[in-house]
């Protein structure tokens, strides 16, 4: 039985011999993602300088909550011990980036998957195959290394780039039920997949009014 405070589960509690290892993973995820982010500020700020353009619009990162690991290795059928959580869970750190173009997207992702410190370990492109219910997201595992005092330590990201538009379904479809048990009605799930649609062919839409305008003004 793992312990619970006012609902919150404390890493401290996990399992109290291994808490500061537990603490010190979701650090290491926290340097992780720090790393990413500041690369990303880098690109922003410089294609900034170039092109006058900040193709990021703007960035959240967030370290998973032991409880939500916890969780996430129950529903795996793992158990829940600091080895499994850093074998199986993949997404403790994590950075989203919000662009306003699916180009940029793209052009995001492809200059941190040329960055020589970084290894991609996994791509999903549900922006080329959105999933069944209308999500849309170019989604990547990253490893990047992270200098500590006495090693050099390869951390795991999930990093997930979106378009405006794209980041508007997934918060709304996500508080609306994303992974609750509840069953929702047919005419329910067919009506968010039209507005993922609707959504799609306003970013294709805003891509090509940008080509258009970029035509005028040269
Ligand atoms: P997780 O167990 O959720 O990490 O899923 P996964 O390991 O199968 O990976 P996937 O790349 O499919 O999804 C990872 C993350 O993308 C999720 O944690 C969500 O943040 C987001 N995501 C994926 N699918 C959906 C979806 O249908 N709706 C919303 N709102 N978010 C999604
Ligand atoms: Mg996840």
């Amino acid at each position: 039985m793992i312990p619970e405070r006012n609902g919150r589960l404390m890493s401290s509690e996990l399992i109290p011999q291994e808490s500061d290892a537990w603490t010190h993973l979701l650090l290491r995820a926290r340097f992780g993602v720090n790393e990413i982010e500041t690369k990303l500020n880098i690109l922003n700020e410089e294609y900034q300088f170039f092109h006058s353009y900040n193709p990021i619009e703007h960035i959240t990162t967030r370290i998973k909550a032991p409880r939500e690991i916890v969780r996430k290795l129950q529903r795996q059928g793992h158990e829940p011990t600091l080895e499994n959580a850093e074998k199986y869970v993949h997404d403790i750190g994590g950075v989203r980036i919000i662009c306003s173009f699916t180009k940029d997207v793209y052009t995001i992702a492809q200059l941190l998957q040329n960055q020589s410190d970084i290894k991609v370990k996994q791509i999903k492109d549900y922006i080329k195959n959105p999933k069944p219910n209308g999500y849309r997201s170019y989604h990547m595992l990253v490893e990047i290394p992270v200098f500590l005092s006495d090693h050099v330590q390869p951390v795991t990201v999930e990093v997930q780039l979106r378009t405006t538009g794209m980041d508007l379904w997934a918060s709304i479809e996500h508080k609306i039920y994303y992974k609750s048990d509840a069953a929702v009605p047919d005419s329910v799930l067919d009506r968010l997949k039209q507005c993922a649609q609707v959504l799609s062919i306003l970013d294709s839409e805003m891509t090509s009014i940008k080509a258009d305008i970029e035509k005028h003004v040269k």
